[in-house]
């Protein structure tokens, strides 16, 4: 089932999303919480260090696990995906680090690390909640247009028109690393609940295509028409495409 709330700007979005999460581990203190980068989820990281602060949400008791990260890059590089994560959310509230889980960009064995991380993320058991963002070739986590559904963790080689996409985060394109270990669409697909966040015109059209159009690999995130239960959340740019 697919609910969509629409909101006039990310930033309204990104505090009702953030309230989301918080119904979820204030309900569920050890939720597991699926986790993603890029900027569809700063204003919700922002909203949900804010009600840290504040205090009324804890995270001691959660446990996450991020949907990807960049084949080559150290934790330490300002754009991999653990430093992200460390710098927007981990830091900044009560998590332990011990229950934050991403996959290690710099295995020199992918395959073994991509059996560890299935391995972590089945031991928990259940993902109560999903964060996504959507590629604008609808990519879900780093799973890219493809002949067929991953299940599990897998390696990724990136398309042009991500590399593209993710090139401003670098000082060049060439920096842009070509590869990813990325959670598969089976694991992000037995999510109890799944948070898919959307914004500016640049997601309109791949946006109605995920959510109205063929459920097909070439469009990844077409898949979560079969989800349990879905909840997008865009600004009014994004469903520019869906209003028509
Ligand atoms: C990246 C990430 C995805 C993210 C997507 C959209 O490549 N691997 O997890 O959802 O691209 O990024 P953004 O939110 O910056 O538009």
């Amino acid at each position: 089932m697919i609910s969509i709330h629409e909101f006039k700007t990310a930033k309204e979005a990104g505090v009702s999303a953030a309230a989301l999460v918080a119904d979820v581990v204030r309900h569920t203190p050890d939720a597991v919480l699926g986790l993603a980068t890029g900027s569809s989820p700063l204003d919700m990281y922002a909203e949900l260090i804010r009600l840290y602060r504040e205090g009324s949400l804890s995270f001691a008791g959660v446990r996450t696990v991020n949907l990807d990260e960049y084949v080559g890059l150290a934790p330490t590089h300002d754009q991999s995906y653990a430093y992200f994560m460390h710098h927007n959310l981990f830091d900044h509230i009560d998590v332990h680090p011990e229950n934050t889980n991403l996959p290690s960009g710099l295995a020199a064995d992918p395959a073994a690390e991509c059996a560890r991380y299935d391995a972590v993320v089945s031991s928990f058991g259940r993902l109560d909640l999903q964060v996504l963002g959507i590629g604008n070739n609808g990519h879900i986590g780093f799973n890219e247009p493809s002949d067929s559904f991953s299940k599990g963790t897998g390696l990724v080689h990136l398309t042009a028109s991500t590399i593209d996409a993710n090139a401003r985060f670098f000082a060049s394109r060439a920096e842009v690393p070509t590869a990813a270990l990325t959670m598969g669409i089976g694991q992000i697909l037995s999510a109890e609940r799944i948070l898919l966040l959307a914004f500016g015109e640049k997601k309109a059209a791949i946006l109605k295509e995920a959510l109205y159009g063929p459920v097909t690999p070439q469009v990844p995130a077409s898949i979560l028409q079969f989800a349990r239960q879905v909840d997008v959340f865009a600004d009014e740019a994004a469903m520019q495409v869906i209003h028509g």
